[in-house]
């Protein structure tokens, strides 16, 4: 094989080859690149499903060749993207969870534009029938939310107001949330599991601050609630947490399959309250099997093995596997930050008890920054990102574990040893600081 032509110098970088390669050799070729990727189940930087079954493996590859779009021509797949939508609108307590309207989406940027275009639609219209003016409509939302709401509110041309993360806390405080809105508010965008911190914002207050700003005002404004991670983690591990269609105020509802839904990437869903929280503008009729199918999408192609991966799982794992797998892993989670906070140098800013993600700073100032470590921990192949919180917070860097199904406590206990020997290492380079000062390790 490496002795083959193809093989002997560089791949084809720029231009497509005049001719082509064995297919067996292309594979080497691009397979033996792709090692340098590093291992995707050592990525603990990424929310998104690292492992999945093998049975789910064969469903997706006798389906990787169909289009979720085609909906005529594959009646049964858009059958079960539908099974999936009424699943998911009864697991987040719809009032009717088969009457109720929804789509799968690429992910949960794609389910979060939908979502934000049905609050902004529906504005419109109450504004239109009272005769005011519909151009500078505004979206509130923490400054911890994730790229894809500020995204939103750039391509769609809505005002962000941004509630900025003051004294001790990572999520949005609802009081400052309800005071940020008037008459132009499209909605408050309420984020379960901040992607910084993996702590849930609470919803229930949020909706009872909106209460009281709608006894004192009038203004009625709805939630949407980013569920990335939480809508598959909070209804299993948190059943009591008050946070979805239980709450009137709360509108519609997105999530990531490939996140805690665990398939890999490429599916996220977008669920309303009811049907009639998504401006019939907004949806598109497609006829198949002698009926209409109502759909909403920005993408038009799109995959249809991974939604198909998801109702796989769904009726493969029920709500007690989800449980079971969303439970090892916030073990895993709270007994890592655990570990890494009794190690000395680290203050957890979350405890992996709301997603099973958690978070940790310096306590004080070392010679060594967490970027530092973050380098360091890449020579096994961990990859544990460190950041800096957003606006007002800025100072503040962290770093981040996302505990996915796959991460056992064994590797647990790993990486924890890994990160003692490299505080071990800091501790014996007291050079480092001197490198520090000249700038060699600025970030
Ligand atoms: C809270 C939140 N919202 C939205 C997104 C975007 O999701 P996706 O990657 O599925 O587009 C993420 C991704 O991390 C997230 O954490």
């Amino acid at each position: 094989m490496y002795a083959r032509q193809w093989l002997l110098g560089p791949a084809p970088r720029h231009a497509i080859p005049d001719e082509g390669m064995p297919p067996g050799t292309a594979y080497h070729l691009i397979h033996d690149e792709l090692i340098l990727d590093g291992s995707s189940r050592f990525n603990l930087a990424t929310f998104c499903g690292t492992w999945m079954e093998p049975e789910a493996h064969k469903l997706m590859s006798e389906t990787f060749d169909k289009n979720m779009i085609d909906k005529d021509e594959y009646p049964q797949t858009a059958e079960l993207e539908m099974r999936c939508v009424h699943m998911l609108a009864q697991l987040w307590n719809s009032p009717d969870p088969e009457g109720t309207l929804g789509s799968s989406t690429i992910g949960s940027s794609e389910a979060c534009m939908l979502g934000g275009l049905a609050l902004k639609w529906r504005w419109r219209e109450k504004m239109r029938k009272a005769g005011k003016p519909t151009d500078r409509p505004n979206l509130i939302m923490g400054t911890n939310t994730q790229v894809c709401w500020h995204k939103f509110v750039r391509y769609w041309d809505v005002e962000e107001r941004c509630v900025t993360l003051e004294g001790n806390g990572f999520v949005m405080d609802p009081e400052r949330a309800a005071a940020l809105c008037d008459e132009n508010t499209i909605g408050v965008i309420a984020v379960m599991g901040s992607t910084y911190t993996g702590d849930y914002e609470d919803v229930e207050a949020l909706s009872a601050a909106l209460d009281r700003l709608q006894e004192k005002t009038g203004l009625d404004i709805p939630i949407h609630v980013d569920g990335a991670s939480g809508g598959f983690v909070a209804p299993f591990l948190h059943p009591n947490t008050r946070w979805d269609f239980r709450l009137p105020r709360v509108k519609s509802i997105n999530a990531s399959g490939h996140k805690y839904g665990l398939v890999f990437p490429g599916v996220g869903w977008i669920i309303w309250r009811e049907a009639s929280d998504l401006h019939p503008e907004l949806i598109f009729h497609v006829d198949y099997l002698g009926g209409t199918m109502p759909t909403l999408a920005i993408n038009f192609s799109r995959p249809a093995s991974q939604v198909i991966a998801q109702y796989y799982n769904l009726i493969r794992l029920g709500k007690s596997g989800y449980r079971a797998i969303h439970q090892a892993c916030q073990n895993v989670a709270v007994h890592l930050a655990e570990q890494i906070a009794a190690l000395g140098p680290f203050e957890l800013v979350s405890t992996g008890r709301d997603l099973p993600v958690f978070a940790w700073k310096l306590k004080e100032n070392q010679h060594w920054s967490l970027y530092d470590l973050a380098d360091r921990l890449r020579d096994r192949g961990w990859q544990v990102p460190a950041y800096r919180l957003p606006a007002n917070r800025q100072e503040t860097v962290i770093q981040r574990v996302v505990v996915r199904n796959g991460f056992t406590c064994d590797l647990a206990d790993m990486l924890v040893k890994d990160i003692r020997r490299h505080l071990d290492w800091f501790a014996s380079q007291p050079g480092l600081n001197a490198k520090l000062d000249s700038g060699q390790f600025h970030h």
